[in-house]
């Protein structure tokens, strides 16, 4: 259901589409962190286009430069201040219009940071602000005045903004904004506010048009998917719920999610995925930590038992379903034997993919102020030791694709090799494969032929 607040900021998108008529003017955006950002970015981009911007990945050619930031780990705060020096040069010398808005712009010390070191910034907006972009860039190009819109109350849950997806045969389809947990580490509590649901009926409805459009695959995305609270349009109360209605879709062939969170995996979430065929078999389940006492003190709600015996009970309801799983290691106060824990649910689990991280301290969170944090060489060693563990796990079990036959959606060219076309398995494998180019977005069996760390290889049959 569209609202007024959207309603008016479609008026400014038309205000600045008569102040661009005919100019012919580009955007870039660069976005950084996760799949909820670039699913907002791909909103962006859909009020640029409609205002009379088109977009260029070359931020020389740009009119318009949006950079849509992650605050998740300090690594990804620095990209942002590289990219704004890059920038510097270009506002120099010509008129662009450069705003920031994401994760990073609900934090005050980042704000500050930007008023004093980096002051060509002409708007900054925050995540509760976002469809508010277009009455940003409005006052900016008629008053020249540079605008900072941040709120730090929760937004709404706003429908209607326009969209310009990255792909035409897969989309993001977020689910909910925020999250409740407050693990210890995470910041995203802080950036993103507290949980609100998306209703079902507009869930279903934006899906239902993507089927319309030709989509054949959607990803739900949340901080926390399986806390999902519907109103109980169609009987959808949950997040299992909701699954089952997707599944109903016709067209949609392939529904992924992320992420879960382990102490939500209730067995009705379980028995949906039985149930639902279209549903990926590859679960992202993260566990972050291997030692029921660094759980603790992440305030993860579930021991190193628990978490083995929910992979073990999905494992044996659903037999053809794999794991992939996030890990943080040089929590404070990890001990060697905390990490030992971590490697040996690795082994028992035996991920189908691991993303690692090194923690990183965030300003503001509980664990920032916790005793005992680990020096940087001790958890570069322990990443290491991760890393090497999680690679001979991997080349092990991707011998076991050889032979098989897989269906999987051709998405797009490979790119690295022009002749080749790329899609992935049900197991979120990347599978390439010679073949007409006539096939992307369609659903083929691939037979797999050969195995290497990072990819498949394939041949249509
Ligand atoms: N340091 C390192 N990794 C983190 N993550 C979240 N916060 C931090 C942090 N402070 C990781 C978690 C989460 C993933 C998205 O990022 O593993 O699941
Ligand atoms: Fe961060 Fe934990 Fe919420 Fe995930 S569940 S976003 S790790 S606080």
């Amino acid at each position: 259901m569209k609202n007024t607040e959207i309603e008016k900021q479609i008026d400014y998108i038309n205000k600045i589409h008569n102040l661009l008529n005919g100019k012919n003017k580009k955007f870039s955006i660069y976005t950084m962190g996760c799949t909820l950002n670039e699913n907002d970015s791909e909103k962006i981009s859909g009020m640029a286009t409609k205002m009379g911007y088109s977009k260029t990945e070359n931020l020389i050619d740009a009119d318009l430069i949006i950079f849509n930031t992650c605050c998740i780990r300090e690594n990804a705060e620095e990209k942002l201040f590289g990219k704004l020096g890059e920038v510097k040069k270009l506002k120099e010398s010509g008129d662009v219009v450069i705003a920031i808005c994401g994760c990073m712009m609900q934090q005050n010390h980042i704000i500050e940071k930007i008023k004093k070191s980096y002051r060509y910034v002409d708007i900054i907006f925050g995540t509760h602000t976002l469809h508010k972009f277009p009455e940003d860039l409005y006052n900016l190009l008629s008053q020249k005045d540079k605008i900072i819109d941040v709120l730090d109350i929760d937004g709404e849950v706003y429908e209607g903004l326009p969209i310009k997806r990255e792909s035409s045969s897969k989309a993001l389809v977020t689910i909910m904004y925020g999250c409740n947990n407050f693990c210890t580490y995470c910041i995203v509590p802080y950036v993103r506010g507290r949980e609100r649901n998306r209703k079902p009926e507009d869930i279903l409805d934006e899906i239902t048009s993507l089927a319309k459009e030709g989509y054949k695959e959607v990803t739900l995305l949340g901080q926390n998917v399986n806390s999902y609270k519907g109103n109980g349009y169609e009987g959808i109360y949950n997040f299992a719920d909701l699954l089952r209605a997707v599944n109903k879709i016709s067209g949609i062939e392939v529904i992924n999610f992320i992420s879960p969170h382990p102490k939500d995996f209730t067995d009705d979430v379980i028995l949906a995925i039985k149930e639902c065929k279209k549903v990926s078999r590859i679960l992202h389940l993260p566990l972050q930590s291997g030692s029921t006492n660094v759980l603790k003190r992440m305030n993860r709600k579930y021991t190193k038992e628990q978490y083995i015996n929910l992979a073990n009970k999905i494992k044996s309801l659903v037999p053809d379903v794999v794991f992939s799983t996030d890990i943080i290691v040089g929590f404070p106060g990890e001990t060697e034997e905390d990490f030992e824990d971590t490697l040996d649910v690795v082994k028992q689990i035996g991920f189908e993919q691991v993303f690692m991280f090194i923690y990183s301290k965030r300003v503001g969170t509980p664990a920032e102020k916790m005793e005992d944090q680990i020096p940087d060489k001790t958890k570069h060693e322990r990443f290491n030791r991760l890393k090497q563990l999680v690679e001979s796990q991997m080349q092990e079990n991707n011998k076991k694709y050889i032979g098989t036959i897989q269906n999987i959606l051709i998405e797009s060219k490979s790119k690295t090799n022009d002749n080749m076309l790329t899609g992935r398995t049900k197991t979120n494998k990347v599978v390439i494969i010679e073949a007409p180019d006539d096939l992307i977005g369609k659903m083929v069996n691939v037979k797999i032929v050969s195995e290497h760390m990072w990819y498949l290889k394939g041949e249509i049959v």
